[in-house]
């Protein structure tokens, strides 16, 4: 933990414009700086940074931070990463807070063993590049695969030597201790015997990187392919090596992979070093093991898109396809590219060139869904009795994703592809949907109702977007933020002081704060907002100064960001005005009458809502009853036919009872909508 004082110290240093001119080239703009995007690809540029408020806000893709979160996004770092990034760049120690022994000595050892591993990975390229070993057998065979020295570089290959112990005795000479070495893997020892030998020796070697660049482990790949022993070696599972957390090539690949918002996905380290070289940058390999659900999550984190690249041969594909079910089910777009029979990416990339691989990726890839189809139509079209498990297979692919819009295209599409009738696919897809609701894997929010329709005509798209109501809160909310964030400490006439004459005067963030109170108003949708909202409650309640860098330099970096973005809402504004040619007077001469029309349309959109919870509350209570009527009537004509039945007739007593209270209940509901009703035409009067 960095402590709290390094953090400011950090933050006072951090001079946006420089932390972001490293990575982007900015142009002096009035007061602001202003570039290309790096977050999405644009040409005419629309990312502005703001020296005087310490953030940068794009106006096309809507990202927006202060200096840490910049580097966050871009070095796809967490937030301590981001802090001790910045922390280099102007030179401050960096004070860690202190830790429990326990800690300490957990957080010492993995840090002892990431260096041990940073050590073995530059002794490793030594070899490689200086030792005449190194040179004449591993160099040679990098030299024959076509790998550069920059990619031996990029990606820090090295060579072990065939001496069996020859890195675990230079090791302990220089001083690391074996207890590390054996934590890594990089060391065996015997048992018995207690000799100690290299797990890798005779091997070129592949260091496997976190995210952030450390060395986290290897791949060892024997050079003889007549051996008997297996191609690669690889370090065993440690504290700091998660294979199902690890994708190779990651942390080379990761800004290029949020910069071209998509992701491919090989199967080895030989592909992923050849595609780099062929200039295609955001790509990643799963190292021969099925994709896990953390190496999708962590994909997901830099893109949407992800394009999986097979080798032509159809068996692989058939395996491998299976795996593809849990990528969609995350919400990923997946697309697929066949490679040429034969050839794998590694292969592929070598024949072609960077030129053509280029063009190759960007013309053959096809929707996942759309290839999965097509596959089984040719194969059930060999062998109509397949057809049946082939509908059901497919179906079962979209049935994983979550997103209905979606879902529905992609009926629509095969129904086309295979000629099958829509609405034969939707009631297969109800089959599965509805084993998921049983099994309790589906969000609650889903019902029958929510189907659409299966309408043979061709229908318009209207999508339902769930979250429409809250659109009205989260606008209104922002402007809350905005107007507090911006003009929080100014001093305006109290509005609502009866004294028009000689009025009182408040702090905007009192009199809106007051207002919200005074309406009941404490708790925001939005709960980023609502943190905010609470921490600007207390600074009112305590008389603190309204300081809008106290948010835009929060450590949470979701704060940072609201903060950051309504703060630069300001050149919105203005460049709005002028371009209407009407005449701005300001927005700070009306504060007061702004300040009531928002906290008035908020309390609105809450009395809106409440109205809609009531009328569907009363909509339930007039069902009960009307179910409870015909259940009495019932009863009844049973009662008429034996009357003699006495615990009937106390059914029938009990049910009355109850179908008076829920009467009672409707009645006190519709009077609730009314007066709510009238509540909010008469807010919305004074408008
Ligand atoms: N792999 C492994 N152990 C093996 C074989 C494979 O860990 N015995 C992993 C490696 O990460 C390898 C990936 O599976 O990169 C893909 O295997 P393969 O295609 O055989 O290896 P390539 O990387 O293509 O190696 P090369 O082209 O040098 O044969
Ligand atoms: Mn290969």
């Amino acid at each position: 933990m960095i402590d709290r004082t390094t953090i400011d110290r950090i933050m006072d240093a951090a001079d946006i414009v420089e932390v972001v001119q490293d990575f982007v080239s900015l142009k002096k703009r009035g007061v602001n700086y202003i570039g290309c995007c790096p977050f999405h690809n644009e040409k005419t540029p629309s990312f502005i940074v703001s020296p005087s408020k310490g953030i940068f806000k794009c106006f096309g893709c809507g990202k927006s931070g202060n200096a840490v979160g910049f580097v966050m996004e871009h070095e796809q770092m967490t937030y301590p990463e981001a802090l001790k990034y910045i922390a280099r760049k102007y030179s401050i120690e960096v004070v860690e807070k202190e830790l429990s022994e326990e800690e300490q000595k957990q957080n010492d050892d993995r840090e002892s063993m990431r260096i041990l591993n940073e050590y073995a990975a530059k002794y490793f390229q030594n070899n490689l590049l200086n030792d005449p070993e190194g040179i004449a057998i591993g160099l040679a065979y990098f030299r024959e695969r076509g790998f550069t020295d920059e990619a031996i570089k990029t990606f820090g290959l090295g060579y072990s030597l065939e001496k069996r112990d020859a890195f675990t005795e230079t090791a302990l000479k220089n001083g690391y201790k074996l207890d590390f070495m054996t934590k890594t893997g990089l060391t065996i020892v015997n048992e018995e015997t207690k000799r100690r030998y290299d797990r890798f020796f005779g091997r070129v070697m592949f260091p496997v990187y976190s995210i952030s660049g450390q060395v986290i482990g290897f791949g060892g790949r024997v050079l003889k392919t007549a051996e008997k022993t297996a191609k690669y070696v690889n370090s065993p599972e440690s504290e700091i090596y998660n294979k199902s957390k690890t994708l190779y090539g990651l942390y080379q690949a990761r800004t290029e992979i949020v910069r071209q918002k998509k992701c491919y996905l090989v199967e080895g380290y030989a592909d992923v070093i050849s595609l780099f070289m062929a200039g295609v940058r955001n790509v990643v390999a799963s190292s021969g093991t099925s994709l896990t659900e953390d190496q999708i999550r962590i994909i997901h984190r830099l893109t949407d898109d992800i394009t999986v690249l097979y080798d032509g041969d159809s068996a692989g594909i058939h395996a491998s396809i299976r795996g593809i079910d849990m990528l969609l089910a995350q919400g990923l777009n997946v697309r697929v590219l066949l490679l040429p029979d034969g050839e794998d990416p590694d292969s592929f990339a070598k024949k072609n060139g960077s030129e053509k691989t280029i063009e190759y990726l960007n013309t053959h890839e096809e929707d996942f869904i759309r290839f999965k189809t097509r596959l089984s139509k040719q194969e059930a079209d060999k062998d109509p009795l397949k057809r049946a498990a082939m509908i059901t297979d497919i179906v079962k692919t979209i049935s994983v994703i979550e997103d209905q819009i979606k879902q529905t295209v992609y009926l629509q599409e095969c129904s086309k592809i295979l000629e099958i009738d829509e609405n034969t696919l939707y009631s297969e897809l109800m089959k599965f949907r509805r084993k998921k609701i049983t099994e309790g894997k589906l969000p609650t929010g889903y019902t029958q109702q929510q189907r659409p329709e299966p309408n043979p005509t061709p229908r318009q798209q209207t999508p339902k977007v769930s979250g429409n109501k809250e659109l009205g809160f989260l606008s209104k909310e922002r402007e809350i933020m905005r107007l507090l964030l911006l003009h929080g400490n100014k001093t305006i006439a109290n509005p609502l002081d009866t004294n028009k004459e000689k009025p009182q005067m408040v702090k905007v963030a009192e009199l809106m704060i007051g207002l919200m109170v005074k309406y009941n108003i404490t708790e925001l949708r939005n709960s980023i907002n609502q943190q905010i909202f609470t921490e600007l409650l207390n600074d009112v309640y305590n008389s603190n100064e309204i300081s809008e860098k106290k948010f835009i330099n929060n450590p949470d970096p979701a704060i940072s960001s609201v903060a950051a973005d309504v703060c630069s809402s300001s050149y919105e504004l203005s460049s709005i005005w002028t371009k209407n040619g009407s005449v701005y007077y300001g927005e700070e001469a009306r504060l007061p009458e702004i300040i009531i029309d928002v906290c008035n349309k908020y309390l609105i959109e809450v009395k809106k809502d409440k109205k809609r919870k009531l009328s569907a509350e009363l909509k339930r209570q007039i069902e009960t009853n009307t179910k409870q009527q015909s259940q009495l009537a019932m009863l009844e004509q049973e009662y008429a036919n034996d009357t003699t039945n006495e615990q009937l007739a106390e059914e029938i007593a009990a049910l009355k009872a109850n179908y008076e209270a829920t009467k009672a209940l409707t009645m006190d509901s519709m009077k609730s909508i009314k007066d709510i009703t009238d509540e909010i035409t008469e807010l919305s009067l004074k408008q």
